[in-house]
């Protein structure tokens, strides 16, 4: 791939000894794409799974108040507390470049009154967000998401619905590395008991002052302790799970049913943490065995209190954020190929100036007429410009000299068999645009 995140910020002055401006580099943790990596593939699968179910798109802002996150994501999770690009602006206002985006598509449901129309609102997104998290393979400062959002029903038959669609996304790629991991987060009637109950537990064990003060703040984030002894420490620990209120547990098994249905395979994480706060009920990862530490290619869940904190009307809603890299990263890792389409159908290769000023109107009206067209500037000669047609991709090379203008004609030649005919210059858009289109 030929995302870098090595770039190493602002450069300034000249290279040494070669009186040349320094070069720049991206800033660190920060990825692109180049044309033949893939990328517009890989999102545009994600994006089109989401489309078949009905999802309408949504351009969000890439900054928003800085209270919108604070609000709707929790001050207490990492993504808030420690990873946000945040700024006051020119008007001493404080912005944050968007860290995630169910929290920006909740304020446009409430802004936009969307939620006044049918329900389920269905929109998805996709585009860049912004973390400052320590850059490593697979995690980035700037990271691509595509995410979908459904608003206003509280049916289990929806969570299965976004959870099919994302695994669609991923299946359409040829992917199949990968499990979907499941949990319920429970409610407002079953949490708080629970959180108890498990604080108590936690209390009881001999565990160091960091892990002490996270119980306190946020109990469930221990049971997801990565160390043996703590493990060991917490295998007895009180589960969500198990403590269900009547109708989160109802609400967990029709999901599961549903799932079964659909002949999408799950297995149940009853320890699975979230970084942000809003989860109730269905919550869920897709995880990659390919990708080392950063292993979670797509995550989400069910956020029934979050329009209403937000200050909407109390409605449910539910949706997914599926990273593009990552998603990149596990095609590379299970060697699926998904390097873009050729970008071209035809390429000129003129042979002369008199040949390129041709050309370059017929390549126009091709153009016009659907076709994509690109041309060998810079009077390359015949090798060179047919070495640049193949590389291209495109189907056909049109071939024009001194002497085919004198004939009336330009040589099409077809780059998968090598075959060329000779057609009339005049009649040449029309003809390749009728092979083309077929
Ligand atoms: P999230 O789990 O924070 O959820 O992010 C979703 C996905 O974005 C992750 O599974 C991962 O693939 C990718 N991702 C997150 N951080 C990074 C990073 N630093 N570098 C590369 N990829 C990353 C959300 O953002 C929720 N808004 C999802 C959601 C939508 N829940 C309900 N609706």
């Amino acid at each position: 791939m030929s995302a870098t995140d090595t770039g190493s910020g602002t450069s300034t002055g000249t290279t040494p000894g070669t009186g040349r401006a320094q070069p720049f580099a991206a800033p660190k943790g920060i990825p692109e794409y180049l044309p033949a990596d893939g990328f517009v593939r890989v999102r545009d699968a994600l994006v089109a799974a989401a489309d078949r179910a009905g999802y309408g798109h949504i351009e969000l802002p890439v900054f928003e108040d800085t209270g919108l996150y604070a609000r709707g994501v929790g001050e207490s999770t990492d993504v808030v507390s420690k990873e946000m690009y945040s700024f006051a602006d020119r008007g001493e206002r404080s912005v944050t470049l968007r860290p995630e985006g169910t929290a920006g598509v909740v304020r446009a449901v409430i802004e936009h009154g969307l939620d006044r129309g049918g329900l389920p609102v269905k929109l998805r997104y996709a585009g860049p967000f912004f973390r400052y998290e320590r850059p490593q393979a697979g995690r980035y400062r700037q990271l691509q998401q595509v995410g979908v959002e459904a608003i206003g029903v509280d049916d289990p038959a929806l969570d299965a619905e976004v959870i099919a669609v994302a695994d669609e996304g991923f299946r359409s790629l040829g992917l199949t590395g990968y499990r979907l991991e499941l949990t319920s987060l429970g409610d407002a009637d079953c949490r708080p008991p629970y959180r108890e109950r498990l604080q108590e537990f936690l209390a009881g064990l001999p565990l160091d002052e960091a892990t002490r003060h996270r119980a306190a703040i946020n109990p469930l984030r221990v049971l997801d302790d990565k160390r043996p002894e703590v493990r060991a420490l917490l295998a007895d620990a009180p589960l969500l799970v198990d403590h269900l209120s009547e109708a989160s547990a109802a609400h967990h098994a029709a999901v599961k049913r549903h799932l079964d249905d659909l002949g999408v395979a799950y297995v149940e994480n009853p320890r699975m943490v979230r970084g942000l706060d809003y989860y109730t009920k269905t919550t869920f990862e897709f995880v990659h065995d390919g990708l080392g530490a950063q292993s979670g290619i797509g995550g989400g869940g069910r956020y029934d209190g979050l329009m209403e904190v937000l200050g909407g009307q109390p409605l449910s809603g539910v949706g997914f954020g599926i990273g593009v890299d990552r998603t990149l990263l596990a095609c590379r890792a299970e060697g699926v190929a998904i390097d873009d389409a050729p970008r071209v159908d035809v390429f000129c290769v003129p042979l002369g100036d008199a040949a390129r000023d041709r050309l370059v109107v017929v390549a126009a009206k091709l153009r016009a007429a659907g076709v994509r067209v690109d041309i060998a500037y810079g009077g390359r000669g015949l090798k060179g410009s047919m070495k640049a047609a193949d590389r291209s991709g495109a189907r056909f090379a049109l071939v024009l000299g001194e002497r085919d203008i004198e004939a009336g004609t330009v040589g099409v030649k077809d780059l998968g068999s090598g075959d060329q005919d000779a057609v009339a210059l005049d009649a040449v858009v029309e003809t390749v645009a009728g092979r083309i289109h077929g």
